[in-house]
């Protein structure tokens, strides 16, 4: 018999970074390449089993990434234990990793001090039109003491791994 426990978690990032597809993948390893863009919040739950005694079981907020949502955010990460802050490989720095970082830093301010955050840079099967470096993810990561790892929704590359990597920072009571 294992022991569960919960624990909430939050999606943030630009708009069509891929967000809603590492969390359908993860839940139900599914992928559309016709997704639709999230509106308001959605609300997903996956239990992943931590070794023969633990279970993590991880209330999921996917948040909408368009501007106009922006305000709702701080409703959805204020009682998060965890954040994975998603952004587009194959978008130039300035756009979407820009963006992440901006997630980070609110949440720095806002969320509980505690948070486990998760940077990922999405659409790694895309490699060929990468236009920001791992470094880039890498670095910003290091300095600002959170996870780091590059994905792919479309092939699930890195998608099971970066929800395992976060339950293990997780405080087992
Ligand atoms: P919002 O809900 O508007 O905030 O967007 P989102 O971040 O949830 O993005 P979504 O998951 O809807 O994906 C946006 C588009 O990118 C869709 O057309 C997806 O099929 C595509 N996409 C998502 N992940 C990947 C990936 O890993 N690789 C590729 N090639 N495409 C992806
Ligand atoms: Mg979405």
């Amino acid at each position: 018999m294992s022991r569960t426990t919960s624990f909430k978690l939050v999606l943030l990032g630009e708009s069509a970074v891929g967000k809603s597809s590492l969390v359908l993948r993860f839940v139900r390893n599914e992928f559309s390449d016709f997704r639709e863009s999230t509106i308001g919040a959605a609300f997903l739950t996956q239990t992943v089993e931590l070794n023969e005694t633990t279970s993590i079981k991880f209330e999921i907020w996917d948040t909408a990434g368009q501007e106009r949502y922006k305000s709702l955010a701080p409703i959805y990460f204020r009682n998060s234990n965890a954040a994975v802050i998603v952004y587009d490989i194959t978008q130039p720095p300035d756009t979407s990793f820009e963006k992440a970082k901006s997630w980070v830093k609110e949440l720095q301010r806002q969320a509980d001090p505690s948070i486990v955050i998760m940077l990922v840079g999405n659409k790694l099967d895309m490699e060929s039109s990468r236009k920001t470096p791992r470094e880039l993810g890498e670095r910003f990561a290091e300095e600002e003491g959170l996870l780091f790892t590059e994905a792919s929704a479309k092939s699930g590359d890195g998608v099971e791994e970066l929800f395992m990597e976060i339950a293990k920072k997780l405080p087992l009571a």
